[in-house]
């Protein structure tokens, strides 16, 4: 699995050869066309309500992680535009979620974002709920007609289920079973042992533009050079493309090596971010004699080794590619997945409450720390140096107020200034529809599947 040779590896679609059905081997060619969509979607207040009516309460919706409700008590909220929901570890170790709305006068039952607890009071009256949603207490109840309350109204369950250390619910119940509407490959998110890592770091911002603009903007690579361009030397942006099921889809991209855009003027030429790479899998760049085509193989090798030295076995079941890659891993509808080996890099999308034109960007990093001096946090995880990263703590949510500049690190913060100015003219009388080359194609087979649920087909 060593590097292909440059010329060979970088026509585009790149395919690694892995075997057909295995983790990396390539999804077979999915045909979605080449219609032109019509850009309302991205702003109309039409189809937000059609969005409501028919996507979001019939798919299942990423909740939470298990890594925040480990022991019974424990629970966490979860925003989804207008909906709360309170995702609660049980006593027997199952979670089940309920809606964060009070059954007496709709109050947000919970309003701390996360912590421990064996029953939830609502601040309004003090109706008391249990862990597992049932109604224990009404204040004054006599003063209550019996038969108004004589169905014992608790919080109003929503289903739920879990997958490799996530954390799903399903506002209608009637989706099919998460692991059959799931798109991705058997064992896929299972293989990075995601339960093992301690959520580190938590952000969460207001963007200026459709949810969907923001999961288009995350969904291809062929912005990088323009938009990122310090990712050049050490990111190759042709990738090897997958689409799934059910709107799933994937990119793998190669780190740690020059994309094949830039002349190679010398075969030591090492930019800095390829050192970056290198220094973070435990090779000292100076001493370094590797060319440039050598590098990604090279920290394959150097992780593998650490790996084995330390003891470290839940890199066993990842192939070198994922030791070196990222895995960009697209979960339909409004999440994106880094998969790599350290750590997994979740971005939520989330739909703002009632304005078409923003959406909630959320970003947790999972983390799997070693007690090991010359283990760090891989650099371009952009952690900044006060968090701590053994999860003897869960940080906060970190918020930033509408119109204040995140401090989610200098290439997200590209993105951020980027998609209000691509909100602003799909919104233009001028502009007919976007125009996606294989490139993006994961972008088409994400909105193919929104038309089926909006058409009333899923
Ligand atoms: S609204 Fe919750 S107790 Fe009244
Ligand atoms: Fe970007």
């Amino acid at each position: 699995m060593g590097n292909l040779p440059k010329a060979e590896a970088f026509k585009f679609p790149l395919d690694l050869g892995a075997p057909e059905g295995s983790l990396e081997g390539k999804a077979r060619p999915v045909d979605n066309g080449s219609d032109v969509l019509d850009p309302s979607r991205y702003y109309s207040r039409e189809f937000m309500q059609k969005e409501w009516q028919t996507l979001w309460p019939r798919v299942w919706l990423l909740a939470a992680v298990t890594a925040d409700i480990r022991e019974p008590g424990d629970y966490t909220l979860f925003q989804h535009g207008h909906e709360e929901f309170l995702v609660v570890r049980q006593d027997d170790g199952s979670i089940k979620a309920f809606y964060n709305a009070c059954p007496h006068r709709g109050n947000r039952v919970c309003q701390v974002d996360r912590g421990t607890a064996d029953s939830f009071t609502c601040p309004f009256h003090s109706w008391q709920f249990g862990c597992d949603g049932k109604l224990q207490k009404i204040v004054d109840e006599e003063t209550f007609n019996p038969k108004l309350i004589a169905h014992r109204p608790g919080l109003t369950e929503v289903r739920t289920d879990t997958l490799g250390g996530l954390v799903f619910v399903n506002m209608d119940g009637k989706a099919p079973p998460l692991k059959e509407w799931m798109g991705l490959p058997e064992g896929y998110i299972e293989a990075y042992g995601l339960e093992t890592m301690n959520l580190v770091r938590h952000t969460r911002s207001e963007w200026s533009s459709n949810w969907k603009t923001g999961v288009d903007t995350f969904y291809e690579t062929y912005h990088l050079p323009h938009i990122h361009p310090q990712t050049q030397g050490s990111i190759e942006e042709f990738c090897q493309i997958d689409l799934y099921k059910n709107g799933f889809s994937r990119m793998i991209m190669w780190f740690g090596i020059k994309s094949h855009r830039h002349e190679v003027s010398h075969e030591r030429d090492l930019d800095e971010g390829a050192k970056i790479f290198l220094r973070d899998a435990g090779i000292d760049p100076e001493t370094y004699t590797g060319t440039v085509a050598d590098t990604r193989r090279d920290i394959q090798i150097a992780k593998r080794e650490r790996a084995q030295r330390l003891g470290l076995k839940e890199w066993d079941k990842l192939t070198d590619g994922q030791l070196s890659d990222g895995w960009i891993t697209g979960m339909f509808p409004n999440v994106q997945m880094g998969m790599h080996a350290e750590g997994v890099f979740i971005m939520r999308f989330v739909p703002h409450p009632t304005d078409p034109e923003k959406f909630i960007y959320d970003n947790v990093l999972l983390y799997r720390h070693l007690e090991e001096p010359n283990y760090n946090v891989p650099t371009w995880m952009a952690m900044p140096k006060d968090v701590d990263v053994t999860g003897a703590t869960r940080p906060d949510i970190e918020r930033w107020p509408a119109d204040q500049e995140p401090a989610i690190g200098p290439v997200l913060l590209q993105d951020f200034e980027l998609v209000p100015n691509v909100q602003r003219g799909l919104k233009s009388r001028g502009f007919k529809g976007p125009l996606w080359g294989e490139q993006e194609q994961r972008i088409r087979h994400f909105h193919k599947e929104v038309d089926r649920y909006i058409n009333g087909e899923n």
